[in-house]
């Protein structure tokens, strides 16, 4: 087990919902902490580097369209095996078939708007965290850690 960062978007459909809260309350009850977390207007060239590797796909543009539709939510969590945690928790890609329980499963019937995205893998966390967090993130101890850490 590793101590991982993962970077999460609540994307502008979760944003127009109102369903912030919601996502980060699951985050933060998993046992995640938060370590970044700003509202942001993605511009073009942003979305592109963010999605750059579906560039060639047919989807491509409206990707882009849809992300730069309006403000999201940039997060950086942290926990054990934070990644596959938090992907877990996000549920597959298509809302229609996510499973229930997840946030997509239960909140999202699009294969586009799918409320959130989440790293797929350490490297990937570490190319999209210094993308949305630039300046770094910030390290703190949540009062309870110990008690949610008792392998
Ligand atoms: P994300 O990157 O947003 O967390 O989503 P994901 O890993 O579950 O899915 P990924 O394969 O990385 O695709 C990125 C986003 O592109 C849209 N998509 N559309 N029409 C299609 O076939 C198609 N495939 C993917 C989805 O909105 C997906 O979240
Ligand atoms: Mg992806």
């Amino acid at each position: 087990m590793a101590t991982q960062q993962s970077l999460i978007l609540i994307k502008p459909d979760g944003v127009q919902r109102s369903l912030v809260g919601e996502i980060i309350s699951r985050l933060e009850r998993k046992g995640l902490v938060l370590v970044g977390m700003k509202l942001v207007q993605a511009d073009d060239a942003l979305a592109r580097e963010h999605y750059a590797v579906h560039a060639e796909r047919p989807f491509f543009p409206a990707l882009l369209k849809f992300i730069t539709s309006g403000p999201l939510v940039a997060i950086a969590v942290r926990g054990d095996e934070a990644i596959s945690v938090v992907r877990n928790i996000v549920g597959t890609t298509d809302g229609r078939s996510a499973a229930p329980g997840t946030i997509r499963g239960d909140f999202g019937i699009s294969m586009g708007a799918n409320l959130i995205h989440a790293s797929d893998a350490p490297e990937t966390a570490e190319t999209e965290l210094s993308l949305w967090f630039p300046d770094g993130t910030i390290d703190w101890t949540r009062c309870n850690e110990n008690w949610l850490d008792a392998d």
